[in-house]
């Protein structure tokens, strides 16, 4: 007892210097680790961004976003050189190839440690936040954007803050509507508009000769082939070609990729920087050749066309106007920009959280174009399937999750009223990552 009682402080004592030590091990390690991590990733970060990000700064103002981002879409061309590929095989040559969409773009502007390089080989980026628990929501059709990761929570916020084309909604928002419902709203709401010669200033620059007769044709089945990176080692190649028309985006080749994004190509959308940049060959690229083509470009939301004439994000009037002249056979048309505002009001209009006031993408347009055009719309890889990666397109090796679930453009909020207003079950969503969605003359509805 008496050897234990003068033991027990002596132990303690011990117990105590021991416990210091080891803390102050623990603290110089982390310390250490700490050093190496952010030395690594700032390297990695330096080397792909020359340019600033102004998603990362807090003290930001809207007209700093908005300059900085124009600024930044001019100068995007030095570090996205490297991503060139062809076939498949990614090339390892630092070959100039700016990005090919307007979604590129802005995914590009901002996010920190967005891609993992090394050798120029890309490699997934370490996952922000839990892909599969999105991907799950949107096969269900109940997602929040509480589930994205905070860098793309923090890209939307930045971006309802700059508002750069003054979007002011004022419809209701109601989040629990039907598919009935829903097809219907779209089906009132969404009718096909091009630009044509009933308005100014496209009267007086002679569109009445310029454009081409309402675009009308009518398909049975049609397919709607997104470059999502997860279709690659899809095979769905065949079943995409059966369809009567093939709609496809930007500059996504088929060539190379034949078995698993098809070979047909009948209309393709593309927004103003195909035209508008040199490095896209626009007047030269083959797979711009005998098809329909379909261009479009943000216009302020008020839809001011003479303001829209004067400062469009990409000059695609004067492209459009001399390739009309060259090639008056090739049906050419420009999206009315009231037709692409109404879409995202539908897209706002049935979400209860304010989504990015941004253009809908690409994809969202191309699928209710389509709807307007085919009794069947079958949309491949647009809600991702259990192939997605995050790699961003099948043809460059770049990964982003904004390119899945959307920064700049209300990406997760158009999914997800895509899937509601299909009937797909889940197998064809996880396997395929395949939708159907019925065309404007296959939905009836009461009056
Ligand atoms: C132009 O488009 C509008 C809306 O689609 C249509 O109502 C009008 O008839 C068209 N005008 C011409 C001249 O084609
Ligand atoms: C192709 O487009 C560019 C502008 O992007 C233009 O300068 C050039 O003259 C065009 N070429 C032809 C053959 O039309
Ligand atoms: C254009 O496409 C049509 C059918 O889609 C085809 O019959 C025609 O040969 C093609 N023309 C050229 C020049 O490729």
């Amino acid at each position: 007892m008496i050897v234990l009682d003068s033991l027990l402080p002596c132990l303690r004592h011990y117990i105590r210097q021991s416990s210091q030590l080891l803390l102050l091990v623990l603290l110089v390690w982390m310390l250490l680790f700490f050093a190496v991590f952010s030395y690594f990733t700032d390297s990695q970060v330096n080397q792909l961004h020359r340019t600033t990000f102004v998603f990362n700064s807090e003290s930001q103002h809207s007209t700093h976003v908005q300059r900085s981002s124009r600024a930044i879409m001019a100068s995007h061309n030095v570090p996205w050189g490297m991503f060139a590929e062809r076939r498949g095989t990614f090339q390892r040559k630092q070959v100039f190839q700016p990005p090919r969409a307007r979604e590129e773009i802005h995914f590009r502007n901002f996010g920190k440690r967005r891609v993992e390089f090394r050798k120029n080989v890309m490699k997934p980026p370490e996952t922000e936040f839990n892909t599969w628990s999105v991907v799950r929501g949107l096969w269900k059709g109940q997602v929040s954007s509480k589930l994205l990761g905070q860098r793309l929570q923090k890209a939307k916020n930045n971006y309802i803050l700059s508002n750069e084309h003054k979007v002011f909604y004022k419809g209701q928002r109601k989040a629990n509507k039907g598919r009935q419902e829903i097809l219907c709203q779209i089906k009132e709401q969404a009718q096909l508009r091009t630009l044509n010669s009933s308005e100014q200033p496209f009267a007086h620059l002679g569109f009445q000769q310029l454009v081409p007769p309402q675009l009308q044709q009518a398909y049975r089945t049609c397919a709607v082939v997104t470059s999502a990176g997860a279709i690659l080692n899809s095979l769905l190649g065949r079943e995409i070609d059966s369809h009567d028309a093939v709609l496809r985006f930007n500059g996504a080749p088929s060539k190379g990729y034949e078995k698993d994004v098809g070979s047909k190509t009948t209309i393709r959308i593309i927004n103003s920087q195909i035209l508008a940049n040199p490095q896209h060959r626009f007047n030269s690229s083959l797979i711009y050749k005998n098809i329909t083509l379909v261009a479009w470009d943000p216009a302020p939301y008020n839809i001011d066309l003479h303001k829209w004439y004067q400062n469009p994000d990409y000059d695609l009037f004067n492209p459009y106007i001399t390739h009309r002249k060259n090639f008056p056979a090739q049906p050419f048309y420009i999206l009315h920009p009231s037709f692409i505002w109404k879409l995202w009001d539908i897209v706002q209009s049935n979400t209860l959280e304010n989504i990015q006031p941004n253009p809908p993408s690409s994809g969202f347009i191309g699928i209710v174009l389509m709807m307007n055009l085919c009794e069947e719309v079958h949309v491949y890889e647009y809600i991702p399937s259990m192939r997605e990666t995050g790699l961003c397109h099948y043809h460059e090796k770049y990964y982003d999750a904004a390119c899945t679930f959307g920064a700049y453009h209300p990406l997760l909020y158009e999914k997800l009223l895509v899937k509601r207003m299909s009937t797909s079950f889940e197998e064809d969503l996880k396997k395929k990552g395949k939708v159907t969605l019925p065309g404007f003359s296959k939905i009836n509805c009461a009056l």
